[in-house]
């Protein structure tokens, strides 16, 4: 059975103001696409072709316009639901409990970019009999992400933006869970900063002893600031230079 891909773009964008004032954060230009084209490419290029969009805010028709049936990748079809509020990473992946039909899912941010294919990693967790898989990458700033502890081999712990982070690798925002994950979500209770976080969940995975772990091939980067943004569509501008890839044409 092929693994079932969500992509989380809610929220309110409240740190990119103004830029987000008339759109959603996800449908800001990163070089010559909009952001959340990447994180569609990058599912369809690991081969996962049931797609749910977890939307949210003022301009949620926005993605439709858009995107449409998603035809411009190769889709027949694209899924979408939508998030009232700020509720959260972990609120927001409740929301596709009914499209994932007992299901294992792939996760990724909507603000998300990598470099290179996820695909290995998807081909892996598909043998996993059950439980979780994160993705990790090392970063200099660690402290503004989810960071992991590791013991020899093994994810022992994962702090969500530690003032004094243990380990200098940050959980990327692309996760891979099995049906179980909407019984870990359902109980969860707000966080200090009022969002059920993801970093609960992957925790209570590490607890039972059923989350595995690789590190990232090539660079990664979110587009959640406007530094991070700005930096997003450099990458992207510079992989365009090296000329292997025309990621701008179609
Ligand atoms: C979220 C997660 C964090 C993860 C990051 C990746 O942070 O909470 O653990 O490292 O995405 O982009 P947020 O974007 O909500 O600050």
């Amino acid at each position: 059975m092929a693994l079932r891909g969500v992509i989380l773009a809610g929220g309110l964008g409240k740190r990119m103001d103004p830029l987000t004032r008339i759109t959603n954060k996800h449908l800001l230009p990163v070089y010559c696409k909009p952001m959340i084209y990447y994180p569609i490419q990058t599912l369809v290029d690991a081969g996962i072709e049931d797609i749910l969009i977890v939307t949210g805010g003022n301009n949620a028709g926005d993605f439709l316009r858009l995107l449409g049936n998603g035809s411009e990748f190769g889709l027949k079809h694209i899924n979408y639901t939508y998030q009232r509020g700020e509720g959260g990473i972990a609120e927001a992946l409740g929301l596709a409990e009914h499209f994932a039909h007992g299901e294992k899912i792939v996760v990724i941010l909507g603000d998300n970019l990598i470099e290179k294919s996820i695909k290995k990693y998807v081909q892996d967790f598909r043998k996993q009999p059950c439980g979780a898989k994160v993705l990790l990458k090392k970063v200099q700033d660690p402290e503004r992400f989810g960071v992991a502890e590791i013991k020899g081999n093994k994810i022992i712990n994962i702090d969500e933006k530690p003032k004094k982070p243990k380990s200098d690798l940050a959980v990327t925002g692309i996760y891979m869970y099995d049906p179980k994950v909407f019984d870990i979500i359902r109980p969860l209770k707000p966080s200090k900063r009022g969002e059920l976080e993801i970093t609960d969940v992957n925790n209570e995975y590490i607890r039972s002893g059923k989350m595995t772990f690789d590190v990232l091939d090539g660079w990664w980067t979110d587009c959640g600031t406007f530094e991070s943004l700005f930096r997003a569509g450099s990458l992207v501008e510079k992989e365009l230079c090296k000329g292997g890839k025309k990621i701008c044409e179609y």
